[in-house]
C-alpha cells in the first residue's frame, strides 16, 4: 500500500462562526484561522488535508459517503450534531475511516445534553476542551494509526 497520509477534516454546524461565538467558550478564533492553524499543525506532520465545513446535514452525511478512495482518516467535530444526530453516525459507520472527534470546548463540564455523543464509540479517541491543541493531537494519534 501507498502512503496513507490524506486526512479530512470536518466541521458541522454553526463552527463556520466560531469568531462570533462566546469566546470564554470558544476561545475567540476565526474558523478561517482555525483551518489555517490545522492546516499548518498537518505539513508539521507530513499529513496533507482537505477541508469540509456545512450548516447542512445531508450535505454533511454526502460528504462522508463520497469518502472512498480520497481520504486516509477523518477528523471530525460535527458542533451540536455530535449530541443527536444518529444519520450522521449512520455515515461515518459507512465511511469505515479511522476518526478522531473533536470538541474545542470542554462537553463534560457544559449543559448536560452535550455530555452524549451520538458518533464517540466509532472513534479511536475524543479530545475535548484543548482548543486548537486538541486538533494537533488528533492528528499525531491518527499519524500513528496510519503508520500501524
Ligand atoms: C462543539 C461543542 C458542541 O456542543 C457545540 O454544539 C458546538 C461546538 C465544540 O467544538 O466545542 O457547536 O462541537
Amino acid at each position: 500500500m501507498g502512503v496513507r497520509n490524506r486526512i479530512e477534516v470536518m466541521h458541522g454546524v454553526n463552527l463556520d462562526q466560531l469568531g462570533r461565538r462566546d469566546p470564554d467558550v470558544y476561545g475567540g478564533l476565526s474558523f478561517d484561522r482555525l483551518e489555517q492553524q490545522i492546516g499548518g499543525y498537518a505539513r508539521e506532520q507530513g499529513l496533507t488535508t482537505r477541508f469540509f465545513q456545512t450548516n447542512a446535514e445531508d450535505e454533511f452525511v454526502e460528504h462522508l459517503h463520497r469518502l472512498e478512495g480520497l481520504s486516509d482518516a477523518i477528523v471530525i467535530n460535527p458542533g451540536a450534531w455530535t449530541h443527536y444526530s444518529w444519520a450522521i453516525r449512520d455515515a461515518l459507520e459507512i465511511a469505515g475511516l479511522p476518526s478522531i472527534e473533536v470538541h474545542l470546548s470542554d462537553v463534560n463540564a457544559r449543559e448536560e445534553f452535550r455530555r452524549v455523543s451520538v458518533i464517540r464509540d466509532l472513534c479511536l479517541e475524543t479530545i475535548s476542551g484543548r482548543g486548537v491543541e486538541g486538533y494537533r493531537d488528533a492528528l499525531t494519534r491518527l499519524k500513528e494509526e496510519l503508520q500501524t
